[in-house]
């Protein structure tokens, strides 16, 4: 317990967040945090002991979690890059059901705000709530991208030749299409979604762990036509950082306003997301080579970026620093961005950290009852 509270866990009974969590809590001397399922929290009201502290973990990975998150009849299939619309509506109503059992539950109080976690799932909010506070971020198409062709003409309109598109609540590059076009008409569209068209013609998106290179227009439409009615980010490309002959980028967890693990994601593709494959690059080197100045802003950067939303206890920053570190861009708050097991911070994981954070004092909690 944190000066004697209960810690609650909303999450994913058997998934690897849950361990990690559980195994910071133990050797932080805590009791075993209590357990809400996500499906629990999917289809109705939980109940919550008093004075809990509420923490909120992915929902994601579990195929029950997101057909309730849906509201769908059928079982998703986790590896479709559609449907992210439906289980955004569903992760809203889920929080704001979980926010009305702790304000009914005396002295009860959530480590996170839950519209901190809907606008960082939704990578609109979120890069205009960081825009509105000024921290860097890539200039957005105002949207919406209702298609292929509406992309073309506002990509056409601010004379940007590359953009990334987003699926607006996506994540782990899930539908992200890093595209490029010339003024001679050619396109190419790197990407994680792999299309298949059934014979009727429809199209699906399959999530793959192997980049696809489209070329030909007529694809590279149909991936961003299929992607659009769940509601699209478009971005400017910007330049980022190489180092070692691979292309750069930071996930940095800050952690009641400190950023504190930091993992360098090394890539050859425009796509750093580490599950493609990407390598985590060296973290030591790689600051010594850019130096404490610009690695303080790197920081600096990422924790102007987590104040933000300054009523929740983490957020895993993804942060571009431009070719000779002197610029950064934010590229996204991650709501659930912490799992990066093996990185450590004063011997602590990103788990413990949070979990020290609370018991110093350095995340303000409201008096217990
Ligand atoms: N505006 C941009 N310019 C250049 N690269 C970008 C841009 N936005 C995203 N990326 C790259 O694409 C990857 C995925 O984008 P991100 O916004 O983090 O979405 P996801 O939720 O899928 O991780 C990032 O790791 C980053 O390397
Ligand atoms: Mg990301």
């Amino acid at each position: 317990m944190i000066g004697g509270r209960p810690l609650v866990v909303v999450g994913v009974p058997g998934n690897r967040r849950l361990d990690l969590f559980r195994a910071a809590a133990e050797s932080s001397g805590l009791p075993e945090p209590e357990i809400v399922p996500w499906r629990d929290l999917a289809t109705g009201p939980v109940g919550l002991p008093e004075d809990a502290l509420v923490r909120v973990d992915s929902p994601g990975g579990d195929v029950e979690t997101e057909r309730l998150l849906r509201g769908w009849e059928h079982a998703p299939d986790l590896y479709r890059a559609e449907g992210t619309a439906d289980q955004h509506a569903g992760f809203r109503a889920a929080l704001a059901r979980l926010a009305e059992a702790v304000a009914a539950t005396p002295g009860a109080h959530l480590l996170q705000e839950p519209a901190d976690l809907v606008d960082m799932c939704d990578k609109r909010r979120c890069h205009a709530r960081l825009d509105a506070a000024g921290v860097p971020v890539a200039p957005a198409l105002p949207g919406p991208v209702t298609d292929y062709a509406t992309l073309r003409a506002l990509m056409d309109a601010h004379r940007w030749r590359r953009v990334f598109v987003k699926p607006a609540h996506g994540s782990s590059a899930s539908g992200v299409v890093a595209l490029a076009t010339s003024p001679r008409g050619q396109v190419r569209a790197v990407t994680s979604a792999d299309l298949v068209r059934g014979a009727d013609g429809s199209v699906e998106l399959y999530n793959s762990l192997r980049l696809r290179t489209y070329t030909r227009e007529e694809r590279v439409a149909a991936v961003v036509d299929a992607l659009a009615p769940d509601g699209l980010h478009v971005e400017r490309w910007v330049p980022k950082a190489g180092f070692g002959g691979r292309t750069v980028d930071l996930r940095v967890v800050v952690v009641a306003g400190r950023a504190s693990h930091v993992v360098v994601r090394s890539s050859a593709s425009p796509l750093t997301n580490l599950h493609l494959g990407n390598a985590r690059g060296d973290l030591e080197a790689l600051r010594a080579s850019v130096g404490p100045r610009a690695w303080a802003e790197a920081m600096a950067t990422a924790e102007a970026a987590a104040a933000c939303f300054p009523r929740t206890l983490y957020a895993g920053v993804d942060l571009l620093a431009s070719p000779g570190w002197r610029e950064f861009t934010v590229c996204e708050v991650n709501a659930f961005g912490d799992l990066i097991p093996g990185v450590l911070h004063e011997g602590r994981d990103t788990y413990a950290e949070q979990l020290h954070a609370l018991a110093t004092g350095r995340f303000p909690l409201p008096e217990r009852v």
